[in-house]
C-alpha cells in the first residue's frame, strides 16, 4: 500500500525518520512538506516527525465515499498541492457533500476556514481517519488518499506536561523529538533495549517503553535518576499494558557516561540527549562558544570511547548535540564527525537530509540540538 505522509515542522529531520523505519527505497519526498512511503501500515502513534498520514486510494473519489458503511458522515479535505486555493477545497468539500446528500446520506463538513488544509487540532478533534465515517480527504497534485489518522497532540501534550518530576535546568526533550531519536537509533526494529546514559528526567526511557523497548537509564546527577524512576512510575501507573508481566523492563542506575560500565543488561540502541550546558538566552561571545564546544566536545568523545567497547557491531547510536546560536542567526555545534572513526563509529547517512539538516531548534532557541546518528563498526 502507499500512504502520503505530512511531515513535522522539521521535515528534513522527518524523512530520516521515515528512512530508518522504512528504508530508504520506500520513503519518496513529493514536495517540502509530504513524503510517499510503501508499507503495509503506518504507526502514526510512533513516528515523532509525521503530523497525518493517508492511504492513496485507486477508484475515484465519488465511489469511494459512495460505499461509505451506513450512517453520518463528518467530512473534510486537506489539499497540499502547490496553488491550491481554501475557497476551491470547500467548494469541493460542498459538491461531495450534495452527492452525499442526494444519496440520502447525512453529512457534516469540517470547515478548513482560510487555509486549503485542515489543522492537525481540527483533524484531531474531529477524529478523522480515526472513526468509521469520519473522513478527511487528502489531496496533492495527482495523488488523493484518505487519512488514518493525525497525530495525538493531546496524548503528546499530557506525555509532556503531565509528568510529575519536571527540571527547568536540564531542559525538557520533547517527546515527539524523542520518539524521532528512538526510530534513528532503532532503524525499524521491534524489540530490544535502549540506553540512555544522559537520561535525565527520563523523556527518552518514557516513550522506549511505550514503544515497547526495555530502556536503560544512567545519568551523573542521583537527583535526575529519582525524577527518571518517579516519571516512569507514574507512566506505567497510567498504562494498563506496561503493568504487565512481559511488559519492557526499565534499569536505572547512577553513573558517569565517561566511564560507567552498562552492566544491568546489554544495550541494543543507543538514543540520548547529551548534556546541552546551560540554558542560554544570548548568543555567546566567541570565546565562550569556544569553551563549550571543547567541553562538550571532551564529555562526547569521553562517552564514545568508554561505549565502543560496551555495544556490539552495528549497534546504532541516535545524539541529540548541543549546538549555539551565533549572531548571524546560524548555530555552531561540536565538530566531533572527524574523531568518530577513529573512535570506532561511522557516521549514518540518509538519502534526503544532510547532516546540517538533522538540526532541531525553535527560532527563539540558543541552544539547538544538533543530531548525530552512529553505528558501531
Ligand atoms: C540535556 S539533559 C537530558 C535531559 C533528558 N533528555 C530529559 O528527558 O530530561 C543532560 C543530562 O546529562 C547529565 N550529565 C551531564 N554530564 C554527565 C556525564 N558525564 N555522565 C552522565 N550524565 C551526565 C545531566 O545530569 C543531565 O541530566
Amino acid at each position: 500500500m502507499t500512504f502520503l505522509l505530512v511531515l513535522g515542522r522539521e521535515p528534513k529531520i522527518s524523512l530520516a525518520e521515515l528512512e530508518a523505519v522504512f528504508s530508504s527505497n520506500k520513503v519518496k519526498q513529493l514536495s517540502p512538506q509530504l513524503a510517499l512511503v510503501t508499507a503495509h501500515s503506518i504507526p502514526l502513534e510512533r513516528l515523532g516527525g509525521t503530523i497525518k498520514a493517508a492511504q492513496l486510494i485507486d477508484e475515484p473519489i465519488q465511489d469511494y465515499l459512495s460505499n461509505l458503511p451506513a450512517g453520518k458522515i463528518t467530512l473534510g479535505i486537506s489539499d497540499y498541492s502547490e496553488h491550491a486555493n481554501p475557497r476551491k477545497t470547500w467548494e469541493l468539500a460542498l459538491k461531495y457533500k450534495n452527492m452525499l446528500k442526494r444519496h440520502g446520506r447525512n453529512v457534516r463538513l469540517v470547515p478548513n476556514g482560510k487555509s486549503s488544509v485542515l489543522t492537525s487540532a481540527a483533524s484531531h478533534h474531529n477524529q478523522l481517519g480515526e472513526k468509521t465515517n469520519h473522513i478527511e480527504i487528502v489531496k496533492f497534485s495527482k495523488y488523493t488518499g484518505i487519512s488514518i489518522g493525525t497525530q495525538n497532540i493531546t496524548a503528546y501534550a499530557k506525555r509532556d506536561q503531565a509528568r510529575p518530576a519536571r527540571d527547568a535546568f536540564v531542559g525538557m526533550l520533547p517527546p515527539k523529538l524523542a520518539q524521532i531519536l528512538l526510530n534513528l537509533a532503532t532503524a525499524g526494529a521491534q524489540t530490544g533495549t535502549v540506553l540512555d546514559p544522559f537520561c535525565g528526567t527520563g523523556v527518552i526511557l518514557q516513550e522506549s517503553v511505550l514503544m515497547g523497548y526495555s530502556a536503560y537509564g544512567t545519568d551523573l546527577s542521583e537527583k535526575m535518576i529519582n525524577y527518571s524512576q518517579k516519571n516512569l512510575d507514574w507512566i506505567t501507573g497510567r498504562t494498563p499494558r506496561l503493568q504487565k508481566t512481559d511488559a519492557p523492563k526499565l534499569f536505572l542506575e547512577v553513573g558517569d557516561a565517561t566511564n560507567h560500565q552498562w552492566k544491568a543488561t546489554k544495550p541494543d540502541f543507543i538514543a540520548s540527549e547529551t548534556y546541552l550546558g546551560h540554558p542560554l538566552s544570548a548568543p555567546p561571545a566567541e570565546i565562550k562558544l569556544k569553551q563549550f564546544q571543547q567541553d562538550a566536545k571532551i564529555l562526547l568523545t569521553g562517552f564514545l570511547k568508554n561505549l565502543a567497547n560496551q555495544i556490539s557491531s552495528g549497534a546504532q547510536l541516535a545524539l541529540a548535540t548541543p549546538a549555539w546560536k551565533r549572531p548571524d542567526g546560524s548555530y555552531s555545534g561540536v565538530n566531533i564527525l572527524d574523531e568518530v572513526d577513529k573512535l570506532g563509529y561511522n557516521t549514518v547517512k540518509y538519502r534526503y537530509a544532510s547532516y546540517d539538516d538533522l538540526l532541531y531548534y525553535r527560532e527563539d532557541q540558543i541552544v539547538a540540538r544538533q543530531i548525530i546518528v552512529l553505528r558501531k563498526k
